[in-house]
């Protein structure tokens, strides 16, 4: 492994360019692959073993790579699969988890609201999550189907969007909760209609330069990072049809990309 090798980054569609765009931000000397398991998306609602056995599948492809990190740039990944693959591979396994701590210390309510998958919330990552930082605070889970996939069509400016929205954040704002944390990396891209609904008061949390930060204390101590004047580079995979892939991507990222298949 060379500190120019890559880092390699993966979600089950385009939900982890919100962490990418942190990432490319936070590390513009690195070069960085990108996999959009779009083929088997929406994660929500899988099996955790079918969830485990792609996420497995996809950190094989980036360490064949010479990944020198992996980010699972997917809270239902994390939840299910990061510790079986932290387990399985000898390099770094950085994972996204719903920023209930920042909100529970954030809240001056004292309420406040988790916005994610069916995954991510029946996972007894998330209850250890919740039972040890949420013990001071009430914490309203919401389970949010259909909304990932409505960002996975570019739908986020729709009227289904904002239909899903005013129904998964009223239990939210019923409770007076002042603070919620995104614990999907496809809702980045909703703040602005999030906003629209609970007002600009609300404290948003996404994790996302969290984890960019996370990953470059992770590689300092290795001196695994490349030379300072070096722009790094961003490579796009994806499972599925890569043509659908790449209009997706477009959506949301602001340079031109060239998408491969995962093999
Ligand atoms: N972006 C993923 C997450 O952070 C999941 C979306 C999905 O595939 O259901 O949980």
């Amino acid at each position: 492994m060379k500190p120019t090798s890559p880092i390699g980054i993966f979600d089950s569609g385009i939900g982890g360019l919100s962490v990418l765009a942190h990432l490319r931000r936070e590390l513009p000397n690195e070069d960085l692959v990108y996999v959009a398991d779009s083929g088997f998306a929406p994660y929500g609602q899988r099996s955790a073993d079918q969830i485990r056995a792609r996420s497995e599948t996809i950190a094989s492809f980036l360490q064949a790579h010479e990944a020198k990190t992996i980010v699972v740039a997917c809270n239902t990944a994390t939840a299910v699969a990061a510790t079986a693959l932290r387990r399985a591979m000898d390099i770094p396994v950085i994972g996204v988890e719903p920023g209930l701590k920042p909100a529970a210390n954030r809240t001056r309510s004292g309420v406040i609201g988790i916005l994610a998958t069916h995954g991510t919330l029946n996972s007894e990552k998330y209850s250890h999550l919740v039972n040890r930082y949420g013990r001071e605070v009430e914490v309203i889970s919401q389970i949010c189907n259909g909304l990932a996939d409505l960002v996975e069509q570019g739908l986020t400016d729709s009227d289904e969007a904002r239909g899903l929205l005013a129904q998964y954040l009223e239990p939210i704002r019923q409770r007076g909760a002042d603070t919620i944390a995104l614990g999907c990396t496809h809702y980045p891209f909703l703040i602005p209609e999030i906003k629209r609904i609970t007002g600009e008061a609300t404290d948003i949390i996404d994790t996302g330069s969290a984890v960019a930060r996370e990953t470059r204390r992770r590689l300092e101590p290795n001196c695994l990072h490349p030379d300072p004047g070096r722009e790094g580079r961003t490579h796009f995979f994806a499972s599925g049809s890569v043509e659908e892939a790449a209009k997706r991507i477009a959506l949301y990222w602001p340079e031109p990309v060239r998408v491969r298949p995962l093999p």
